[in-house]
């Protein structure tokens, strides 16, 4: 799918905007807090019902109004002017937000109401870079679980579904042990959240082992590339149920329903559930070398803040490839300050890439010049105080 059209309606510092894009790459250039970002993140906004920096929809909403208001329009990705024009008189796809404060979201897709997220998640796709891609790496588990998550929903409503359960019965479950604790419920009410956990749990465990498994292959490519080969990246699912990647769907049922069984005191305790797939982790371990020594360490804690950069652009690399292979579509690509850190060897890998992919691409940047060699062909956007030239 290419954005061929961009309507913002009292979204952050835009009052009311109409941008027509193009194929290839777009460049956004403007000083610091003109609204560069924002534009992304309205992209990003109606393709994952989500902003990739806040997790309060109210805050998008622009100082002292009451809503806010996104459109997009989307075109089958056809290459050559004249097909696409042609394509697009019959296959326009309009996708709208509006939110309101204090109030809810609305989603049209085509004017139609959309009532669940899983019918909006995964129609059009994107991979959007930006400093806080960094949580990647540096992060907490919950930034590493939302990205597979993001991802693994992008390709299969059906993991959509089994997390919006999952998160549903561990809601109740947890709010259960509070009440057990605090006003005596009884402790044989958790059977029946536990069977529900350990359904969509395990569906997410052997969806997320599967996906991580080829996420690790296109992320270690895009590493290697980016740094030469110089440095080797590993990625590991780390399951909270230890051995859940590998065991069979009827093992870990058992391996599960024993677990959440004997951390019930525990939890009790606590008010909240201990084990499943919602403390899970992946790992990511770089191998490089430093005055003639080979290491292995975790990138988490001695990667320099360039490496660790590049791998959290590596893992988004190998997301676009996963979703190209998986949707056998290019996801529009949003990449955000993304220059800013890398060395010229890795900048240049990158340019090289995007020329290679032939996807929509969005580039922000504060300065035209560094970029528009480098790019070819592309088309140059002027942003000022929220407004669009
Ligand atoms: N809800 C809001 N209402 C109005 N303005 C807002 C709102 N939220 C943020 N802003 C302002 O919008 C402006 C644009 O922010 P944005 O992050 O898009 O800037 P930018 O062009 O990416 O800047 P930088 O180069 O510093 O990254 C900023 O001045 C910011 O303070
Ligand atoms: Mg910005």
């Amino acid at each position: 799918m290419r954005l061929n059209q961009l309507v913002l309606r009292n979204f952050r510092n835009y009052v009311d905007c109409e941008i027509d894009f193009k194929d290839g790459v777009n460049l956004i250039v403007g000083e610091n807090a003109q609204g560069k970002t924002t534009l992304l993140e309205a992209i990003y906004f109606l393709s994952t019902a989500k902003s990739h920096r806040t997790y309060l929809d109210d805050e998008l909403i622009r100082y002292n109004e009451s809503w806010f208001y996104l459109k997009g329009a989307f075109v089958p990705a056809i290459s050559g002017e004249e097909a696409r024009r042609e394509a697009a008189a019959v296959n326009l796809m309009t996708v709208e937000v509006s939110n309101e404060l204090n109030g809810k979201k609305r989603f049209k897709l085509n004017g139609t109401l959309q009532k669940k997220l899983s019918q909006w998640i995964g129609q059009f796709n994107v991979v959007f870079f930006s400093p806080e891609s960094l949580a990647l790496v540096k992060g907490a588990p919950a930034d590493r679980r939302r990205f597979v998550d993001r991802l693994i929903s992008q390709i299969s409503a059906a993991y959509l579904h089994h997390l919006q359960n999952y998160q549903f019965a561990l809601k109740q479950r947890n709010e259960l042990l509070k009440q057990i604790r605090s006003k005596g419920a009884s402790v044989e009410l958790l059977d029946a959240w536990d069977d529900l956990l350990v359904a969509d749990g395990i569906a997410l465990i052997q969806a997320r082992a599967k996906v991580l498994a080829q996420l690790k292959v296109h992320t270690q490519a895009k590493h290697a590339d980016l740094t030469g080969d110089s440095e080797k990246l590993d990625l590991t699912y780390q399951p909270l149920l230890d051995g859940a990647d590998r065991a069979m769907a009827s093992d870990m049922d058992d391996q599960f329903r024993r677990a959440l069984q004997s951390s019930r005191h525990f939890d009790i305790r606590r008010g909240t559930t201990s084990v499943g797939p919602h403390r899970d982790d992946f790992k990511l371990v770089l191998e490089a070398r430093s005055a003639g020594t080979v290491y292995r360490q975790e990138a988490r804690s001695f990667g320099s803040q360039g490496q660790q950069r590049t791998i959290a652009l590596a893992l988004k690399l190998g997301e676009l490839e996963l979703l190209r292979e998986e949707t056998e579509e290019t996801p529009v690509v949003l990449l955000d300050d993304v220059f800013s850190e890398l060395d010229e060897a890795r900048s240049a890998f990158l340019f090289e890439l995007l020329r290679r992919l032939n996807a929509q691409t969005f580039i922000t940047s504060t300065r035209q010049e560094v970029w528009t060699p480098d790019l070819g062909d592309c088309c140059v956007f002027t942003v000022q105080d929220g407004k669009v030239r």
